[in-house]
């Protein structure tokens, strides 16, 4: 099946499109939003000033422009094109996310991905985890016939397997294929997988998958992932079913709503991070 998108403002008023499915259909996944692209003028970008988050993992992943992190556990990085900041909110971090400063000055396009990991109830509370991964320590890996590329993020593909640890099994792959080409990808029984399509067609068991919609694989399948009209490009996601309950309240995503008052008063008190 396939699911349409739409275009919200988010952080400080940067545009992003959000397939409207997520945070319903897709456990872990919480949120996928593809930020841009969006041409900045000079002195013109935007980001996310200072945020809390609480109960699960904030994962960006930056293909232009660059963008510089900051959060109270003392973590400082930039995101360059090809890198990927891995953030384990835990009990709790206040964080922003803005435009880096040369970038600010000059303007050009920024293109990225934010997407939240949603945390099992024993983990929500655990110590803040920071991973901030240079585009050259991240495995790339292309298909005997040249034709399907691979940045593998997390989890496997093609035989290459990634350097990111994450908290429960998670598969975050930006993949290209070239008009004629074919790719298998395993759905490990227990995990629900997707795609998500951000550049021409992909053909997903046969089926297109357009850009800025999301195609929905099931556990323990093998699907074919073709180009057949065009070049494709597109996120491959898998993660386990939580089979957890949700509550959710902007930047807290927790099990209970109790849980939820008591991350707002935690923040309030200046006690979250
Ligand atoms: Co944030």
């Amino acid at each position: 099946m396939t699911a349409p998108t739409h275009t919200v403002l988010e952080g400080g008023g940067f545009p992003v499109r959000r397939p409207s499915a997520m945070g319903t259909l897709m456990s872990p996944f919480l949120l996928l939003d593809e930020m841009g692209p969006v041409h900045w003028d000079p002195g013109q970008a935007i980001g996310a000033p200072a945020h809390p988050h609480r109960g699960f993992e904030t994962v960006t992943y930056m293909i232009q422009g660059a963008m510089q992190h900051e959060d109270s556990a003392g973590n400082k990085g930039d995101l360059n094109p090809g890198d990927v900041q891995w953030m384990t909110a835990g009990r709790g971090i206040i964080h922003s996310e803005l435009p880096q400063d040369d970038f600010l000055k000059t303007g050009g396009v920024s293109h990225g991905f934010q997407i939240w990991v949603n945390l099992p109830a024993k983990d929500k509370m655990m110590e803040p985890r920071y991973q901030d991964i240079d585009s050259s320590e991240i495995p790339k890996v292309s298909s005997p016939d040249g034709k399907v590329w691979a940045n593998v993020i997390a989890g496997s593909t093609l035989g290459v397997n990634a350097v990111i640890d994450t908290v429960i099994p998670i598969t975050y792959i930006h993949m290209k294929i070239q008009q004629g080409g074919t790719h298998r990808q395993r759905i490990e029984s227990g995990l629900n997988g997707m795609v998500y399509v951000f550049g021409g067609t992909l053909h997903l068991g046969g089926k297109p998958v357009q850009d800025g919609q999301l195609g929905l694989m099931n556990d323990g399948d093998e699907v074919v992932l073709e180009a057949i009209d065009d070049d494709a490009e597109f996120l491959i996601l898998a993660g386990p079913e939580l089979n957890e309950p949700i509550a959710r309240y902007g930047p807290f995503v927790m099990n209970t709503r109790e849980e939820i008052h008591q991350a707002v008063l935690d923040y309030q008190n200046g006690t979250l991070a």
